[in-house]
């Protein structure tokens, strides 16, 4: 069976074309970071009306990309949330209008739930139950997945999202955005053990994150180190990325870790923008393997937003007998539980 899946949850517009829960065959997706980056992030309206601009032309894409038209589709899947809400709608609208007009099946999707199974996509996917650590620009997650539509939340993040951290220590070092590639770019000249950042683990046991904490601390660093960048500084802007960086990633380990000896998983998905963090993967993969764990990444394309992996969690509902009708509407929040 073939899944349109689309998705316009944030500042990209996505379509792509999936045979039968995995195989690919076509994935588009236009990004308006030239639109945002004046603004150093997100404009939700802007988002809303390039997305407006680019859908008809996307699916158009899509379908001409796989060599298919509207009577090959078997379901339409489309991401209902969470997301801005504006941006989904718009997606939501088309999915609905297509749905109606060519009499084609349409569901939505949890656009986290689409995150954890962009693995699927990949050759070797992982065995049952797994833990899965989804973090984005939005939400940073750990869930032990017990099968296709099974989450249970085990930790979430209690503020920033871990690529939000990246996005506004980016901003403030001035380097761009999006900034979760920036500051990567720029750690790879810097010392990651330069300034010892705070690492918040919470209470003993906890699985939640909070990064709030840590982007106060490089922001009052970045001050200091700003009102003695004329005096003898020996600290490179490249020092304190690559600090930021690798306190990052060191919550991120010690909390999916700790998520694999809670609830006796052998089997690491790691999903979601941020990723296609390169550090992030690397020192991942070497504490997994000293752990015994196998871990799962999906490549880098299907890291980032993108419909394949809404076709995917839409293919799974669809063989369970799930349907959407035209009431389907957008859901700003929307927890993965809670489905
Ligand atoms: O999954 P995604 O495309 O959108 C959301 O659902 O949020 O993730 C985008 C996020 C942004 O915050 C971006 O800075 C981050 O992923 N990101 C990265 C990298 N590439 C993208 N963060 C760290 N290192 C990267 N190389
Ligand atoms: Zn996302």
């Amino acid at each position: 069976m073939i899944i349109l899946g689309i998705d316009t949850s944030c500042d990209d517009t996505c379509a792509a074309l999936i045979e039968d829960g995995h195989r690919l065959l076509s994935n588009v997706v236009n990004t308006q970071v030239i639109v945002h980056r004046r603004y150093g992030g997100v404009v939700p309206e802007l988002a809303s009306r390039e997305h407006i601009r680019n859908i008809v032309p996307v699916v158009r894409e899509a379908l001409g990309k796989a060599g298919l038209n509207n009577k090959d589709i078997g379901a339409i899947a489309v991401t209902v949330g969470p997301g801005l809400v504006g941006a989904l709608l718009v997606g939501i609208h088309f999915a609905k209008a297509y749905s109606y007009a060519s009499n084609i099946p349409l569901v939505g999707v949890n656009h986290l739930e689409g995150h954890i199974l962009s693995i699927f996509l990949e050759k070797g996917s992982p065995p049952f139950p797994f833990v899965a650590l989804t973090v984005s620009g939005g939400h940073t997650n750990i869930y032990l997945v017990r099968g296709f539509g099974d989450y249970t939340v085990l930790g979430q993040t209690l503020d920033d999202a871990a690529g939000e951290a990246f996005d506004k220590i980016a901003k403030l070092l001035e380097l761009g955005y999006p900034g979760g590639p920036l500051i990567e770019e720029l750690s790879a000249t810097g010392r990651p053990e330069a300034i010892d950042f705070p690492r918040a683990y919470l209470s003993k046991d906890s699985l939640d994150f909070s990064f709030s904490g840590l982007k106060t601390a490089v922001a009052l660093y970045v001050k200091k180190w700003r009102d003695h960048k004329a005096g003898d500084n020996k600290i490179k802007i490249a020092d304190i990325a690559a600090s930021f960086q690798a306190a990052v990633i060191d919550i991120l380990i010690d909390k999916v870790i700790a998520a694999t000896a809670q609830v006796g998983v052998k089997s690491v998905v790691l999903a979601g923008g941020v990723a296609r963090n390169n550090h992030l993967r690397r020192k991942l993969q070497e504490m997994m393997t000293s752990e015994g764990i196998d871990l799962y990444v999906s490549s880098p394309e299907f890291c980032t937003d993108n419909g394949a992996m809404i076709a995917v969690a839409g293919y799974h509902r669809i063989i369970k007998g799930q349907r959407s009708d035209l009431t389907l509407d957008a859901r700003s929040r929307f927890p993965l539980d809670q489905i």
